[in-house]
């Protein structure tokens, strides 16, 4: 439904100001992949890391989002489509506040994470996390591909419904192909060529 009546605010504090105050700007890391393929593992990794290292950052995590925000939402194309709109506001909220916010959902459809990106105006980086299916049916850490394939789970991402790669990724993180921790060194380099700034860096 489209609000009519409706007019925005403008905030009283600018964005110069929270990039100050944070030492850094706020943006979105959109994490993107297979069940399994080790999003949440990367982006907790990622989360503690980047705040050691001082910055201001948040997990939005599919598996938790499901249990709160999104209670109300399944697993059909619709749902899926609902879920990422939502999220991808929340995370956009989350940068315009000055955050880093790593988002970790499957996201399969490619115009759902179109449709995050333009909700991040600017500030989205699309990342890869890659692992072969076979890989991750191997993993399995729920068990829930097996019951997929069981048919004792619906429309399971890689199983009975879609994923479709990112075409043009920001950043492609191979999970098959490398360990945990330079999977997390790859993640905070390109954090930090991206979201310090020479102002920041001055003002800190
Ligand atoms: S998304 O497709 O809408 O982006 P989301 O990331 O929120 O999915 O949730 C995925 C998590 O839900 C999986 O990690 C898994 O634990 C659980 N899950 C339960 N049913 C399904 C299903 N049918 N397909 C994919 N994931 C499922």
């Amino acid at each position: 439904m489209t609000e009519t009546n409706i007019f925005g605010i403008e905030s009283a504090v600018d964005e110069t100001e929270r990039t100050q105050r944070h030492g850094h700007v706020g943006g979105v890391l959109w994490f993107t992949g297979l069940s399994a393929s080790g999003k949440s593992t990367l982006a907790l990794a990622l989360e503690r890391r980047l705040f050691s290292e001082g910055f201001n950052v948040y997990v939005l995590d599919g598996d938790n989002m499901r249990q709160g925000l999104n209670s109300d939402l399944g697993f059909l194309p619709a749902d899926r489509v609902e879920n990422i709109r939502r999220v991808g506001e929340v995370a956009a909220l989350m940068a315009d506040a000055g955050m880093i916010c790593i988002s970790a959902f499957i996201s399969p459809y490619r115009a759902d994470r179109a449709v995050a990106r333009k909700a991040a105006r600017g500030k989205f980086h699309e990342v890869f996390i890659k692992a072969d299916l076979a890989t991750c049916e191997a993993r399995d850490p729920k068990g829930l591909y097996e019951k997929a394939r069981l048919g004792e789970i619906a429309d399971f991402t890689g199983v009975s419904a879609p994923y479709e790669p990112p075409e043009t990724p920001d950043l492609v993180v191979t999970t098959d192909a490398a360990d945990i921790e330079s999977c997390v060194d790859a993640l905070f380099d390109y954090v930090k060529a991206h979201f310090r700034t020479l102002e920041a860096a001055v003002s800190k």
